[in-house]
């Protein structure tokens, strides 16, 4: 900092050390600046000091004036200095404030909540379907007899249907066990383990042996419904999937029955959906298999086919949601990308 050497007191000299001092403190920052500047230029070694130092040696007759002009000088320096001090100390406590400043309006890095699976909340759907209509939840084993799965559904040893629906056989062979290859597994032991009547659904995962494409995946899931009361008809079977159809498509959604062939119901339909709301227009959709309980199937479970009778359908939850939400890829289904799921959000 360069500062001017007074040699005497003069008005000029006096002059000279306070515009040094007002322009230094002019141009001052910050307090590191600030007690810099005012060591330079109110310090020992300042101009100003060693003039006030010189009044020790002016002629008596000057010092009063003397005295005057450099007290002045010091007492406007020193006045600088307090106001400078006080504006930057306000410009650092801004700045310290700016700096640590939270925008309450940011946008946060929020966690992510996931979602249910859309399989998951439609199984859940029409299961609720039927608790509300007084039904209860029936659960098999996924890993399951072969007894179960074919034997005691009424296929034959060689039924062509054993293999056609590609199952999974479990080694060793002899162990007789498969990954079951529908829900209808849990009529049979539903009916063994329940009293008498049986209103049940079981919803769950079956396994085929099919590539992964867009219309197949080698685990999918189903839902099964059995109903064994006394007297009940084909009107009774009609009515509940007309009740499912319209809680899952709409109040003018309808069904129809076309004769089909299961072993385990007889006569068995295939069963139609028009869903009236569909993107494309309303249409029929291929939905499921039903049929009323085959007769052997109640023998096998020791119940009496002249008292009891029921119902039974299964329905594919994957191709439900397919045509329903008008999904054209099955494979999005099984890959597991949650913004898959979130598109549905809680609700399917
Ligand atoms: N289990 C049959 C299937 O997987 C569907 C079905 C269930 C048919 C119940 C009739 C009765 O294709």
């Amino acid at each position: 900092m360069l500062v001017s050497e007074p040699t005497e007191i003069t008005e000029q000299s006096v002059a000279t050390a306070v515009d040094g001092a007002l322009f230094a403190i002019s141009e001052v920052a910050n307090a590191a600046d600030l007690k810099a500047v005012r060591s330079a230029h109110t310090g020992e070694s300042s101009p100003l000091a060693r003039l006030n130092g010189m009044l020790r040696d002016v002629p008596n007759d000057q010092k009063a004036a003397l005295g005057k002009l450099v007290g002045q000088a010091r007492g406007r320096v020193n006045a600088a200095f307090a106001a400078r001090e006080a504006e930057v100390l306000v410009a650092e406590e801004n700045a310290r404030l700016e700096s640590e400043s939270i925008d309450v309006t940011a946008v946060g890095s929020r966690w992510r909540a996931g979602a249910r699976h859309p399989l998951s909340l439609l199984m859940e759907q029409m299961s609720d379907t039927f608790i509300g209509m007084g039904w209860e939840i029936a659960e098999g084993p996924e890993l399951e007899n072969e007894w179960f799965n074919f034997d005691a559904m009424n296929f034959d040893e060689d039924h062509p249907a054993r293999a056609m629906q590609d199952t999974f056989f479990i080694d060793p062979v002899d162990s007789h066990l498969v990954l079951r290859t529908h829900t209808s597994p849990v009529q049979i032991r539903s009916l063994l383990d329940r009293p008498l009547p049986v209103y049940v659904v079981a919803p769950g995962r079956v396994f085929r042996t099919d590539e992964l494409d867009a219309t197949h995946t080698p685990v999918f899931h189903q839902i099964e419904g059995l109903a064994i009361d006394k007297g009940l008809t084909m009107a009774h079977l009609r009515g509940t999937l007309e009740h499912l159809a319209r809680a899952m498509f709409g109040e003018d959604a309808q069904i129809r029955l076309r004769p089909n062939y299961f072993p385990f119901t007889e006569p068995s339909a295939e069963m139609d959906v028009w869903q009236p709301h569909a993107k494309g227009g309303a249409r029929w959709v291929e939905w499921g298999g039903c049929g009323m309980v085959n007769t052997n199937i109640l023998r096998a479970a020791g119940i009496d086919p002249d008292v009891y009778q029921g119902f039974a359908f299964g329905m594919g939850i994957e191709r439900t949601l397919q045509f329903r939400n008008d999904m054209n890829d099955m494979r999005d289904m099984v890959e597991g990308d949650v913004r898959f799921s979130q598109q549905f959000g809680m609700v399917v």
